[in-house]
């Protein structure tokens, strides 16, 4: 097994509670944040890990009280913006994954620009899940396949052929996915891409997790024992 993972995962959880003990609006925790995102990035790209996604606001999300929806999708804008220069310096290739569709035309053409002009970067790739659920996507994948191949193509089908209409087509499963916040549980993220991908939970919130903690999980990950189901 490579001691470094290949593709590292994270959702970002407890914005919201870091905030509250504070005694500030939540939105304050999602601003804090994009700091952790920059953080976490940087230390990423730092170790050699190849890809990075996360989890930034679930099809779930969107029914969150608006003001909170409308600021995390402003956050995103601005931090679009405000990192485009960075990531090309750096080699990182950005990707936004999910139901674009639900996205606003000003913000899917903002992803849009970052997209292009990071498409050759190859350093790292750095995968925002925007509007996303894992349900969602095999759901989507599923009617493509049979709009595409037809129903009786379908019977024919392997786990990797249908591999190739979820989202995350040519992007190799999790390594490692972090969970910060305390919380134990999946909440309908990469349900198909996650079989065999290694969990580390986090007790520190989200906008106090940086460059240590990050260090930290993956050194969790580098003791682990990966076995595929198989015996080694
Ligand atoms: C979970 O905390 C966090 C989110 C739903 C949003 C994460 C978004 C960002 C960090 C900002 C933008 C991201 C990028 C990629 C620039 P929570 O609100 O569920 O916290 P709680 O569980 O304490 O309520």
């Amino acid at each position: 097994m490579d001691i470094v993972p290949q593709h590292v995962s994270i959702i970002m959880d407890g914005n919201g509670r870091w905030a509250k003990a504070r005694g500030k609006e939540r939105v304050y925790g999602h601003m804090e944040g994009v700091e952790s995102v920059r953080a976490c990035t940087e230390a990423a790209v730092e170790a050699g890990v190849k890809y990075l996604s996360l989890y930034a606001f679930s099809e779930e999300n969107w029914n969150r009280p608006e003001a909170e929806v409308n600021r995390l999708m402003e956050l995103m804008m601005e931090a679009i913006h405000n990192e485009v220069r960075t990531l090309v310096e750096n080699g990182v290739r950005f990707v936004v994954l999910g139901n674009r569709a639900r996205l606003s035309d000003s913000l899917n053409a903002a992803i849009d620009a970052l997209m292009d002009k990071t498409a050759a970067c190859d350093r790292m790739t750095l995968i925002v899940f925007l509007s996303y659920s894992g349900r969602w996507d095999i759901l989507q994948a599923m009617k493509r396949a049979a709009a595409e191949k037809g129903a009786d193509a379908l019977q024919e089908m392997t786990a990797e052929d249908f591999a190739g209409y979820l989202v995350t087509a040519g992007i190799p499963e999790p390594d490692l996915l972090i969970r910060t916040s305390g919380e134990q549980r999946i909440s309908n993220y990469l349900l198909w891409q996650c079989a065999y991908t290694e969990f580390v939970f986090s007790d520190v919130l989200w906008p106090d997790f940086r460059k240590p903690e990050f260090r930290a999980a993956l050194e969790t990950y580098a003791q682990r024992d990966r076995r595929f189901g198989k015996v080694k």
